[in-house]
C-alpha cells in the first residue's frame, strides 16, 4: 500500500461526554464492531468510581488502566480507527485538553435525560476552538429523556453548535420504537433484548410507503412523518464541508447498552470523518503525505513500578511514516534520537511495530527527554503549535519538608510536571515555587508520587490565586512595561518555559491591570 493510501485509511477521535454519559460503553460497542474486542464488559472503566476509598490511591489504579485505555485502534469497514481516551473527571480536564490536540474529529456524546452537561459544554468549546469537526450521539434512548427537538435547541444554544440530525427517532423510553437512518433512508427497530446482536435494518425509501405503518403501526407512522417533514423544514441539509470545517454537527440518536443506533453513526462516521489533517508549526504547515515523518508528544505517561521511572511519551504522527530503529530530531533538546521498541495500540494489547503511519499514535519510551508539546523531525527544525497549558484553577505554595532530599524532590518535580500533572510556576520576587492544577486531587496525587517514586516529602501552603495570565508584551523596553513590573511584582512568575505569568488574585484585577496598562495583553493559555 503506497503511503497516502495507508494515510487515507486512518481515522482518529476523541469521544467526549460528561461522565456517565457513556463513553465508555459506546467505546466498546465500537470495538465489538471492528471485532476488536469480543464481548461486552472487556473495556476497563477508567473513570473515578462513586465512594472510592481514597481518591489518590484510586488514581494509582486509574494510571494502570488509563495506560491500556489510551488509544483503542480498530479495523472497520477497510479503515484504521485510531480512540483516543479523554477522561470525564474534571480535574482531568488538561489531560484531555492536550489529547483533543492529537485527534481529527471528536464524537460528543449527551444523555438523553440529563442533556448538556457542564463538562461536555468546556470540551465542546475547545473543540470549537480550534475548529475540530463534531458528530453528536444521543444517548439512552431506551430512558425517558427530553423531546427529541428541544435537545436539539439545547445542543444548539449551550454549545454554539449548528446541528443537523441524520437519525431520528421515533418515540422514546418505555415507547421507544427505533431509530429512522436519515443517512441510509432505512429503519432499525428497537427491541431492547439483545445487547451483542445487532438487529437488520429495513430500508424504506419512500416515506409515504404503507410499508412504514405495517412497520411501526399507524401513530407512529404518521407522527414520524411530520417529524421529519419539521426536521427538512428547520435543519439544514447535510454539508460535507461545512462539517469538516466545524461549522456544522451531525446528530444520531441511539442506546450504547443496547448496541441501538451504534452502528448507524459508525457508518456514517467511517463516511464522513477526516482523515489526517495538516498541522501548523512556528515555520510552515506539515501535511499528512510529506514523506519525511514528523510528530508530536501529547502525552506522557509514567511507568507503574516506580523503581523505575521509565515513562511513554505518547507521539501522534503528523506527516509521513514512522520507523523503528532510525534516527529522528527531538527538536527542543537539539539531538538525534533513535528508539527499538516503539508500541502501536490495538484495542487489548500494546505491540512493538516496525512502522507506523500519520494518523497514529505510538509510545516511545522514554527516561526523562520529553516533555509534553515536544516536537520529532526528521530533521527539520519546526515545532508544532496548538499545544498550549491552559490557566490552572487552583495555586499552592509547595514546600520541602525533608532538606535533605532537595536533589530528589527537584527531580521529582520536573518529571512530574514534564508529565503535566500540573503546572510549575516559580516566583521572580523570591524563587518560591507553585503548583497549580486543575483539580484538588492533583496535589494529592503529586504529594504521593513524590514521596513513592523519588522519596521527596513536600507539604503545601495556600495561594489565592484567581488565574495565571500569560503576559504578551509588544516592547519590553517601555516605561509601562517597567511600571507593571514594579507595581505587580509580587505577583509575577516564570512557568516552566520561562514565559512571564501573572498570576491575578481576582477577575476584577485583571481588568483593573488591563485597563491600567493597554499594551500588555494577558492569556489565560500559553500560546498566542
Ligand atoms: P462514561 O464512560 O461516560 O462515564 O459512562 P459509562 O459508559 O460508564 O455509562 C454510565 C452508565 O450509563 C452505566 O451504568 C451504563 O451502563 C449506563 N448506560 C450507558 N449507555 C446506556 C444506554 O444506552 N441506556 C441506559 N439505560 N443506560 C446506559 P452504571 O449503572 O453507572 O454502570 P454499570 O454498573 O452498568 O457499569
Amino acid at each position: 500500500m503506497s503511503l497516502v493510501q495507508e494515510i487515507n485509511k486512518r481515522k482518529t477521535f476523541g469521544i467526549i461526554a460528561h461522565p456517565d454519559a457513556g463513553k465508555t460503553t459506546l467505546t466498546e460497542k465500537l470495538l465489538l464492531f471492528g471485532g476488536a474486542i469480543q464481548e461486552a464488559g472487556a473495556v476497563k472503566s477508567n473513570k473515578i468510581k462513586k465512594g472510592a476509598t481514597s481518591d489518590f490511591m484510586e488514581i494509582e489504579r486509574q494510571r494502570g488502566i488509563s495506560v491500556a485505555t489510551s488509544v483503542l485502534a480498530f479495523e472497520y469497514k477497510g479503515k484504521k480507527i485510531n480512540i483516543l481516551d479523554t477522561p470525564g473527571h474534571k480535574d482531568f480536564a488538561e489531560d484531555t485538553f492536550r489529547t483533543l490536540t492529537a485527534v481529527d474529529s471528536a464524537i460528543v456524546v449527551i444523555d438523553v435525560a440529563k442533556g448538556v452537561e457542564e463538562q461536555t459544554i468546556k470540551l465542546v468549546e475547545v473543540c470549537r476552538m480550534r475548529k475540530i469537526p463534531m458528530l453528536v450521539f444521543i444517548n439512552k434512548m431506551d430512558r425517558e429523556g427530553k423531546d427529541a427537538f428541544d435537545l436539539m435547541d439545547e445542543v444548539e444554544q449551550k454549545l454554539g453548535l449548528s446541528v443537523t440530525p441524520l437519525s431520528w427517532p421515533i418515540g422514546i423510553g418505555a415507547t421507544f420504537k427505533g431509530i429512522y437512518n436519515i443517512w441510509e433512508k432505512n429503519i432499525n427497530i428497537f427491541s431492547g433484548d439483545n445487547k451483542q446482536k445487532v438487529s437488520e435494518t429495513t430500508q424504506i425509501e419512500d416515506l409515504q410507503s404503507p410499508d412504514l405503518d405495517t412497520l411501526i403501526g399507524s401513530d407512529y407512522a404518521d407522527n414520524l412523518r411530520t417529524e421529519l417533514d419539521l426536521v427538512n423544514g428547520v435543519y439544514p441539509d447535510f454539508d460535507q464541508d461545512e462539517y469538516m470545517s466545524g461549522n456544522l454537527q451531525p446528530v444520531f440518536f441511539g442506546s450504547a447498552l443496547n448496541n441501538f443506533g451504534v452502528r448507524e453513526l459508525l457508518n456514517a462516521f467511517v463516511d464522513i470523518a477526516p482523515t489526517p489533517q495538516a498541522k501548523e508549526t512556528d515555520l510552515r504547515v506539515v501535511e499528512p503525505y510529506e514523506n519525511k515523518f514528523s510528530g508530536f508528544v501529547f502525552k506522557i505517561h509514567a511507568n507503574m513500578d516506580p523503581k523505575h521511572r521509565d515513562r511513554l511519551a505518547f507521539v501522534k504522527i503528523v506527516s509521513g511514516k514512522f520507523e523503528r530503529n532510525t534516527n529522528y530530531f527531538h527538536v527542543r533538546q537539539g539531538k538525534s534520537m533513535k528508539f527499538a521498541s516503539p508500541n502501536a495500540f490495538f484495542a487489548d494489547k500494546k505491540e512493538v511495530i516496525d512502522e507506523s503511519f500519520a494518523g497514529d499514535i505510538i509510545g516511545l519510551h522514554d527516561t526523562g527527554n520529553f516533555r509534553i508539546g515536544d516536537t520529532l523531525t526528521a530533521g527539520e527544525k519546526f515545532t508544532f503549535k496548538g499545544i498550549p497549558a491552559f490557566s490552572p484553577e487552583h495555586f499552592r505554595y509547595i514546600n520541602n519538608a525533608d532538606p535533605m532530599k532537595a536533589k530528589q524532590l527537584e527531580k521529582g518535580i520536573d518529571q512530574l510536571m514534564d508529565e503535566g500533572v500540573a503546572q510549575l510556576f516559580t516566583m521572580e520576587m523570591n524563587n518560591r515555587k507553585i503548583i497549580g492544577t486543575v483539580g484538588a486531587l492533583q496535589y494529592e496525587v503529586i504529594q504521593y508520587r513524590l514521596e513513592h517514586e523519588y522519596s521527596a516529602k513536600v507539604n503545601y501552603e495556600p495561594f489565592s490565586v484567581h488565574k495565571a495570565c500569560w503576559v504578551e508584551v509588544e516592547d519590553d523596553n517601555s516605561e509601562e512595561f517597567k511600571e507593571f513590573k514594579r507595581v505587580k511584582q509580587r505577583y509575577l512568575a516564570r512557568d516552566k518555559y520561562n514565559q512571564l505569568v501573572f498570576l491575578a488574585d481576582s477577575a476584577f484585577t485583571i481588568q483593573m491591570t488591563q485597563d491600567k496598562f493597554p499594551s500588555i495583553k494577558l492569556h489565560f493559555v500559553s500560546e498566542f
